[in-house]
């Protein structure tokens, strides 16, 4: 099995100095940086677009692995290829077909990934995995940072992994919202390959390469 990627959300994170944070998170060991783009319409919340994103990359070399909670996402996938995003996710509930999604995004040059909200099956994605690079599975409803995560995605875990083997191909299958000490271990069970993690990262009390160490090897 490859190694755990650990993906800290910078929605967390001190926005007055992200230039720094992400450079401190890549020191610390994280293996992506996750960004939250909300858009007031498809989640309640709002929060950074494009610039920002541009404003972060040349600060990093870790990939930006960006987490679209916006409404006909498709309309901005240049805008964040070109800003600096390596990898895409648009939420399965927000796209018409899934699969032009899927090309649209690589057609940017970038990885391609898919969220589900907890409610949405993962049964949506069969016949997506050919091109599928990243299939993300919300712990949470998206939209805030700091909530608490849905017992019941723990099954859900494990029947996107489960999709994923049967299928043959290489699809990441990265977890997000809620995750900290307590759950982790769970999730890496039931097959988790990238976690995502903000307040567990940056409202902890630990040092970043502490917290970091722990999601990978929790105890
Ligand atoms: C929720 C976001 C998550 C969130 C994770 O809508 O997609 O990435 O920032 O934050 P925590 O780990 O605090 O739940
Ligand atoms: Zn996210």
């Amino acid at each position: 099995m490859s190694r755990i990627k650990i993906a800290p959300s910078i929605l967390a994170a001190d926005f007055s100095r992200l230039g720094q944070v992400v450079k401190e998170t890549e020191e610390a060991g994280a293996d992506y940086i996750h960004i939250d783009v909300m858009d007031g319409h498809f989640v309640p919340n709002f929060t950074i677009g494009p610039p920002v994103v541009a404003a972060i990359k040349p600060h990093t070399s870790i990939p930006l692995d960006v987490h679209l909670m916006i409404s006909e996402p498709l309309r901005l996938i240049s805008e964040f290829a070109a800003a600096g995003a390596d990898i895409i996710t648009v939420h399965a509930e927000a796209v018409q077909d899934l699969k032009s999604a899927i090309k649209e995004i690589k057609k940017n040059g970038v990885r391609s990934g898919v969220a589900l909200h907890p409610e949405t099956p993962v049964a949506v994605l069969e016949g997506t995995m050919e091109e599928l690079d990243l299939a993300l599975c919300m712990t949470v409803n998206p939209g805030y940072g700091g909530q608490t995560f849905i017992p019941s995605s723990m099954d859900k875990v494990r029947e996107l992994r489960e999709l994923i083997n049967r299928s043959g191909f290489n699809v990441e299958l990265e977890v997000d919202g809620g995750i900290n000490d307590s759950n982790v271990s769970e999730l890496l069970l039931n097959g988790a390959d990238v976690i995502v993690a903000g307040s567990a990262v940056y409202g902890a009390k630990k040092s970043l390469s502490e917290c970091i160490e722990r999601l990978r090897n929790p105890e």
